[in-house]
């Protein structure tokens, strides 16, 4: 059996009803909102009421029928309402009223008649995180959203995490941020998330903390720490990740002149990206990359009539703008792939269009089967190419020399896989993870970029597109642009 989450757990029995048990009034029970009223305004006006003769409980319970505010909202209510449920376990359906027709009975010496004007106006059912799907993946999540500087500081700190290597910390951050994204409006206050799932204690302190002052000093202090400054320098640098900057971080090594100076040791790798690091990291614009995506598709054509380009990542999502150019390469006719990418990487490098280039073979094979769910290997194993090209441009950062530097991802893709490799080169990272992650949870299926696997029934569910694996999942399916989780 479940275990029962703390915060579920039931609460102490309600204070007594007052000197008088049930009141006068055996069919109104009374629960006023301390919220906004206040605690002392409260006691007074419970005092009233219970001289009076009303029963007046100190605490919901499911025996309430009138919950009193003032100068709450009637969503603000409902949502109390909600939280206050979820904490004692049981439900009721009291009616929220306003302040007014507590006046309005003390003054008549009994419960008033409720008209509508003494109701709260209700507009949402249910406080906004409850209608929202526990999964990124059954969400829908805009590039554009309404809490920026929310998403922003928790960003920071998710990214700081993991400069730590808590990778745990840094997911819970992600996942609230991710959460934010997908609200319907610009949160005004942390009670109008209700008891939502996947926000942590951390990342609601966080948010409160933007919401009053408009900034987190905890968010501030990180971006200004020398460690996180540091690692953010150099991991903008192609080809190195956190574990490598951590190490020149604790080798006392600071700026890019350093690793210069000191003769750090680099792979063939990060000395290109040391060299195009300003390029690298001024963002390539969608124009840019629909040009390098028609250059490579001539390219292809050469060798492979009938072979399509797909520009995938970010910018299919409907980024304006990108760190990198993500491309798939495939063929309508199994096998004939084979071969392609390095014939094409060798020309396009014989015209002087590719500054670097490592590429990979394909190690995928299906008698391998599945790797084990939730496998922290999240990488695919197609052929492919990490490259950075040479794109000429007569404006904006490189207009002077006449070119930039911008990195571009090159993937080969069969036929049969090609729908799997789209959903996952198509992001965003934490839409795929949380997709996997439900396949594999919710549905005891394995999902990568190449197959998905259902471990319940022993086979593989084929897809001729993107909408078959939803469905196979039993997903409602997610358009690109909705994928920016
Ligand atoms: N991806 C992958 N294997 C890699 C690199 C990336 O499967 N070795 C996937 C990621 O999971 C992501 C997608 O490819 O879903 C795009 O990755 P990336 O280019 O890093 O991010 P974008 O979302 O395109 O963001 P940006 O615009 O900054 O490039
Ligand atoms: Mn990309
Ligand atoms: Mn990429």
């Amino acid at each position: 059996m479940a275990l029962v989450p703390l915060k579920r757990r039931r609460r102490a029995p309600s204070p007594p009803a007052g000197p008088l048990g049930a009141g006068r009034f055996p069919a109104v029970v009374l629960c006023l909102v301390e919220k906004r009223m206040g605690a002392s305004r409260r006691a007074f006006l419970t005092q009233l009421a219970r001289a009076k003769g009303f029963r007046v409980d100190g605490a919901y319970s499911a025996a309430v029928t009138h919950v009193v505010s003032e100068q709450n909202s009637g969503d603000e209510v409902a949502r109390w309402l909600e939280q206050q449920r979820e904490e004692c376990g049981s439900g009721g359906d009291p009616a929220l009223l306003d302040i007014s027709w507590f006046t309005e009975s003390m003054g008549a010496g009994r419960p008033v008649e409720i008209e509508s004007r003494h109701r709260l106006r209700v507009t949402t059912l249910a406080p906004l995180g409850q209608q929202m799907a526990p999964y990124a993946c059954q969400r829908r999540t805009p590039l554009l959203h309404s809490n920026q500087p929310l998403t922003e500081a928790l960003e920071t700190l998710a990214e700081e995490a993991s400069f730590s290597g808590s990778e745990g910390r840094s997911l819970a951050f992600t996942r609230a941020a991710s959460v934010l994204k997908a609200l319907p409006g610009r949160l005004s206050a942390l009670e109008e998330l209700g008891p939502l799932p996947g926000i942590g204690e951390h990342s609601r302190r966080v948010i409160q903390d933007v919401l009053e002052d408009g900034i987190s000093v905890e968010v501030e202090r990180v971006k200004l720490s020398e460690r996180y400054r540091t690692m953010k320098l150099f991991t903008k640098i192609f080809g190195v990740g956190v574990r490598t900057a951590s190490r020149w971080y604790q080798e006392e090594l600071r700026t890019l002149v350093d690793l210069q100076e000191r003769n750090t040791k680099l792979t063939r790798q990060q000395q290109a990206g040391l060299r195009h690091y300003e390029d690298l990291n001024t963002p390539v614009e969608r124009g840019e990359a629909e040009f390098i995506g028609q250059m490579v598709q001539e390219a292809v054509q050469r060798f492979l009539p009938g072979a399509s380009v797909t520009l995938a990542g970010g910018f299919r999502r409907g980024k304006p703008h990108g760190h990198d150019i993500d491309l798939l390469l495939t063929h309508p006719e199994a096998g004939r792939e084979v071969g392609l990418l390095s014939r094409v990487v060798s020309w396009l490098d014989s015209q002087g269009l590719i500054l670097y280039q490592h590429s990979q073979e394909n190690s995928f094979t299906l008698h391998e089967g599945p790797e084990a769910p939730g496998g922290r290997d999240l990488l695919d194993r197609f052929e492919r190419c990490f490259s950075i090209f040479r794109l000429e441009v007569r404006e904006g950062p490189g207009a002077a020399r006449g070119w930039k530097a911008v990195r571009v991802d090159l993937v080969v893709a069969p036929v049969s896989q090609f729908p799997f490799a789209l959903l996952g080169w198509t992001g965003s990272r934490h839409f795929e993870r949380e997709l996997r992650r439900f396949a594999s949870h919710e549905r005891k299926m394995v999902l990568n970029s190449h197959t998905l696997y259902d471990t319940r029934r022993n086979l593989f569910l084929p897809a001729a597109s993107e909408e078959e694996i939803f469905q196979h999942l039993g997903l409602e399916c997610v358009p690109p642009a909705q994928r920016n989780a």
